[in-house]
């Protein structure tokens, strides 16, 4: 929207300081500066890659009869990950594009030109959607709504502008036990990787001092941004109260994720681009494998509150 405020890439320290106790500052600033790397940093595409992926989220949380939706939005849309790439699978063939980080909506928007996708793009607090009711078919969300305060607030603004009968689907979102041994995980991986490459033969492979600092203060400030982790028997008791219909969580990746996490704070702790095409091939073919074994096998025997990601969906009753 012309009115949106513009990106802050660079906080001042006084805008720091304020962010620590303001957790939509904390979002607006973290997600500004990493906007201009975040594709890079999370190995997002917009190839078959992340097409398949994107698009098997979403028929892993919700029915599908293969026919698009015609006009679906996105919350926390980032850099446009999930709803461009649903775009490009023909879930949805218009879409709007949403962050409460201007930066993030710049790079979403961008992208979609970049795809020829018929899409803009508008800043938005997922608590107070600045559109009409009614208004979409479809609402989407990849990995936000454990960054928004009131997530009941958010769920009733989602199911406002649904048209009736319209469905909503939000993936990606870190389940309670999930988070705590990934985030084990990560710090492990980063502790030896940020160790290892002081070494002589592996210095090639040392982020410089200052990068590796800033990403350390930014790893602080996501104590602050990340405000929820969710069960997932809570988080369908929390749609359901905002007036949702046909509500269903489910949750995917236990095995993956042990993989996943590492990875990925590994591909952050080196310099960007030495790990190059085959690293990606290795990481998303070894994700598919354990995501495989996941599926077919440990989920029968795991708790679902145990898996790392939970996904849900319903429906803005007829
Ligand atoms: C972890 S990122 C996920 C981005 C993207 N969906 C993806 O999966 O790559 C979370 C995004 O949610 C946005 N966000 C945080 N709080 C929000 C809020 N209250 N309303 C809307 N978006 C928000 C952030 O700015 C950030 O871009």
């Amino acid at each position: 929207m012309s009115s949106d405020p513009a990106p802050t890439p660079h906080a001042t320290a006084e805008q720091v300081e304020a962010a620590w106790h303001d957790p939509k500052l904390a979002n607006v600033l973290y997600h500004d500066w990493e906007a201009g790397t975040y594709d890079e940093k999370w190995s997002i595409s917009y190839d078959e890659r992340c097409i398949d992926y994107a698009a098997g989220r979403f028929r892993a949380a919700a029915p599908w009869d293969g026919r698009p939706y015609l006009r679906a939005l996105e919350l926390g849309s980032g850099t446009g990950f999930f709803l461009l790439n649903l775009m490009q699978a023909g879930v949805a063939e218009r879409g709007v594009v949403t962050d409460l980080s201007p930066g993030m909506v710049a790079a979403a928007t961008r992208n979609a030109e970049h795809l020829g996708l018929e899409v803009e793009g508008a800043v938005v607090d997922g608590e107070h959607i600045p559109f009409p009711d009614d208004s979409f078919d479809l609402v989407v969300g990849h990995a936000v709504l454990h960054h928004i305060p009131d997530v009941e607030a958010a769920f009733r603004e989602v199911l406002r502008v649904l048209e009736p009968g319209g469905r909503f689907v939000f993936a990606g979102e870190p389940t309670t036990v999930g988070d705590a041994y990934a985030r084990k995980l990560g710090q492990w991986t980063w502790k030896a990787t940020t160790t290892l490459t002081r070494l002589g033969p592996l210095q090639g492979w040392r982020r410089p001092q200052h990068e590796l600092d800033e990403s350390s203060r930014a790893a602080a400030l996501e104590s602050v941004v990340d405000i929820h982790t969710f069960d997932p028997a809570d988080l369908e008791r929390t749609a359901t109260r905002a007036g949702a219909e046909g509500v269903r969580a489910s949750t995917e990746e236990f095995a993956a994720a042990m993989l996943g996490w590492p990875v990925r704070t590994f591909e952050a702790a080196v310099p960007p681009g030495k790990l190059g095409w085959n690293w990606a091939m290795f990481a998303y073919h070894g994700w598919q494998r354990l995501s495989w074994l996941d599926e077919h096998v440990l989920n029968r025997v795991v708790p679902r509150s145990w898996f790392y990601n939970a996904l849900i969906t319903g429906t803005k009753p007829r």
